[in-house]
């Protein structure tokens, strides 16, 4: 369950709650509570907080090479997550003209085959296919895992300043030209609109280049482990977002181990938080699964743990104004989650059994 505050450090005062607008941008009151607000005893409907193993869905790529990924949640601005466990190259070539994709890749190694030429893709590296990108995908490592973030809106790396917490001309790297797509013969293409899949079907490979000869190809990739924490010294103070998409309906954090005392309790007006668990070896609260997601919908209490761990995690935020909801897929992996460690809540107690009448 969660912490009364006893040996923890909280910021200063103790017992602090923070409401605020704007994800960490905007208004906020701060406010003092004689006891921690994050508990909850029961909870019925759908807005409730939530921890899920993305290795615990049932990924239908694992096993089907012509299966797509699976989605496990959606927003209401039209966001999707989807995970897949490809263990075999895909056997068509794929386009998105409604969304740009973030991949973010937990297991395994892939190389993306795209117009632009192909990019090798390691754990812990995003992965971003704009709208109209054409690629495929090649394990060469498995078992893979990746988790897949879908936005109608363009997404960029928007770090505070252009050099500090990304270096660009070292980190972010390009698909390499010189390493095309040589496929023979006859290719389906598989473009996704809003209404489902149409496929096409291609004399030729579509992805086979000559050269790039102008403008900046647009895939790129980044490591998490390559983009460095904000940190505020020596209380704490508010992750800073690296990723944003063009209206700020998401902003992409990295939530890694950093210095400071633990965050306030919170409420987040206006948007919900996805944690992505990527790896320890220390533990972020409860989680200490690589692979694990702990959901917190947008205005529900909660109080985020202790970051300053010595062991050192890595770990990537999602904050969405588009309120998310779980799939019956996502749902069929999920638990109830506590929120002040991130922990599965506990099951109530199971009330006596009626007495056996005569
Ligand atoms: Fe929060």
């Amino acid at each position: 369950m969660t912490g009364n505050g006893s040996g923890e450090r909280s910021g200063p005062p103790p017992g602090a709650h923070l409401w605020s607008r704007d994800g960490f941008n905007g208004d906020m009151c701060v406010t003092v509570r004689p006891y921690p607000i994050v508990d909850y005893t029961g909870v019925q409907g759908r807005h409730a907080p939530h921890r899920l193993g993305i290795d615990d869905l049932d990924l239908l790529d694992r096993t089907d090479p012509a299966a797509l990924p699976t989605v496990f949640a959606t927003s209401r601005k039209d966001v999707t997550l989807a995970a897949s466990a490809r263990s075999t190259p895909t056997p068509f070539v794929w386009r998105n003209a409604e969304n740009d994709e973030l991949h973010f890749v937990q297991d395994g190694e892939l190389d993306y085959v795209t117009d632009f030429g192909t990019l090798r893709a390691e754990p812990g590296d995003f992965v971003c296919l704009p709208r109209a990108v054409t690629y495929r995908v090649v394990p060469v490592r498995t078992p893979t895992l990746r988790v897949i973030v879908e936005t109608p809106e363009q997404l960029r790396l928007n770090p505070p300043a252009p050099f500090g917490m990304i270096n660009f001309a070292r980190d972010v790297k390009r698909p390499d030209p010189g390493r095309s797509s040589d496929q023979p013969g006859p290719t389906d293409l598989l473009v996704k609109a809003f209404d489902g899949i149409t496929r096409f079907s291609l004399p030729y490979d579509p992805l086979a280049l000559v050269a790039v000869v102008g403008g900046q190809i647009p895939v790129w990739t980044l490591n998490l482990a390559a983009i460095q924490p904000l940190s505020y010294l020596p209380h704490g103070g508010p992750p800073g977002s690296f990723a944003e998409s063009s209206s700020r309906d998401l902003l992409l954090y990295t939530l890694s181990a950093r210095p400071g005392a633990r965050p306030p309790m919170h409420h987040n007006a206006d948007y919900d938080e996805l944690i992505f668990y990527f790896r320890g070896p220390g533990a972020y609260g409860a989680l200490d699964r690589p692979g694990q997601l702990a959901w917190t919908p947008k205005s529900v209490s909660h109080w985020g743990p202790v970051e300053d761990v010595p062991e050192g995690y890595l770990a990537w935020l999602v904050e969405s104004a588009g309120t998310f909801r779980l799939t019956p897929a996502g749902h069929a992996a999920a638990h109830l989650m506590e929120t002040g460690r991130f922990d599965r809540q506990p099951e109530p107690a199971e009330a006596d059994p009626a007495p056996v009448s005569a």
